[in-house]
């Protein structure tokens, strides 16, 4: 977290700060199972399993394949969405019980737009379904919603319901889970830059004090940690837009599973192979001490990514 002057949001009234998550002193060890818990695991006593030591903290999903499920059936497209929103429960309440504290979902991006109309407005009413319906039973295990995403082009009943739903569910421990709505990489990296230029502009700070820190606060997910792993199902290997500054030491894993088909153990299967995975953030392991789940930690000698 950047260390800054004065707060987000009175510096730039025009954006919609994220909401800060609630700050919980950690205990050290599980109170059920009296299990050692890693530094950030809360037990939060039956909402959510405590973090497994070496587990991703932050998981993201590119859901895609709903298409191609629906086209394998020959049924409509609209169908393959449907059961896309299916599989975001189950995943959901698959990471809960695994014990993950963080989940990021890419709903919607802000290329989507240019879908046939029909098929924009069927994930719009997806979305206001699972905003009433589905995120609302979630909420009894603990669930915490957070949006992501431009809010300028969305209808205001959407609005609406993305900030009550985050307003009720701030307090929830569960697990967050972030919806990227209307979401493009770019274009959040370039809004971020636009308003670190407006404070320079306005002398409260000098360009040499933007560092990765600082532009990092401004973006949307400034109180997430970075992805650890990044799932793509249906087997595109593309991050399209998605958390392009956030993924740079993230883990990738690309099943060939179609998104509607996507099931508790696609997630743990997923879960093992990240758990298989050597991170070095840049580092080596012969010659300098690192640390699973700490960039920066290595001084990077420019190779060995
Ligand atoms: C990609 O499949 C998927 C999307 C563009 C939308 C993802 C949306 C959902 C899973 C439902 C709504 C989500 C929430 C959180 C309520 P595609 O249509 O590009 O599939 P294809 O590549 O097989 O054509």
């Amino acid at each position: 977290m950047a260390i800054w002057p004065f707060k987000k949001d009175e510096a730039d009234a025009g954006h919609v700060p994220a909401s800060s998550p609630a700050v919980t002193p950690a205990p050290t060890v599980s109170s059920s199972t009296g299990a050692p818990l890693t530094s950030d695991a809360r037990d939060t006593e039956g909402w959510r399993a405590p973090l497994i030591e070496g587990d991703p903290r932050h998981i993201a999903i590119i859901m895609d394949g709903n298409g191609r499920w629906a086209k394998r059936r020959h049924i409509p497209r609209k169908l393959g969405h449907r059961e896309g929103v299916e599989a975001v429960r189950r995943t959901v309440e698959a990471a809960l019980d695994r014990g993950i504290p963080y989940i990021t979902l890419y709903a919607f991006s802000s290329e989507n737009w240019s879908r046939p109309e029909d098929e924009v407005e069927g994930l719009m009413g997806l979305l206001r379904r699972f905003m009433d319906e589905d995120l609302v039973e979630l909420e009894a295990r603990g669930v915490r919603g957070r949006f992501i995403g431009a809010r300028d082009k969305l209808d205001r009943d959407i609005l609406e319901r993305l900030v009550e739903a985050e307003r009720r569910t701030a307090h929830l421990e569960g697990i967050t889970v972030t919806i990227a709505l209307n979401y493009g990489g770019r274009q959040e990296i370039a809004r971020a830059a636009q308003r670190l230029a407006r404070e320079v502009a306005a002398g409260r700070m000098k360009p040499e004090q933007i560092n990765e820190d600082m532009f990092g606060f401004w973006l949307e997910t400034s109180d997430l940690p970075d992805p650890d792993l990044l799932i793509r199902t249906s087997g595109e290997q593309r991050l399209s837009n998605f958390l392009p500054w956030q993924t740079a030491y993230t883990e990738f894993y690309f099943p060939d599973v179609v998104w509607p088909d996507y099931n508790e153990g696609h997630l743990l299967e997923a879960i093992e192979i990240y758990r298989n995975r050597e991170r070095r953030y840049g580092g080596r392991e012969d010659c300098a001490p690192y640390k699973i789940g700490t960039p920066g930690a290595v001084e990077n000698s420019g190779t060995g990514e």
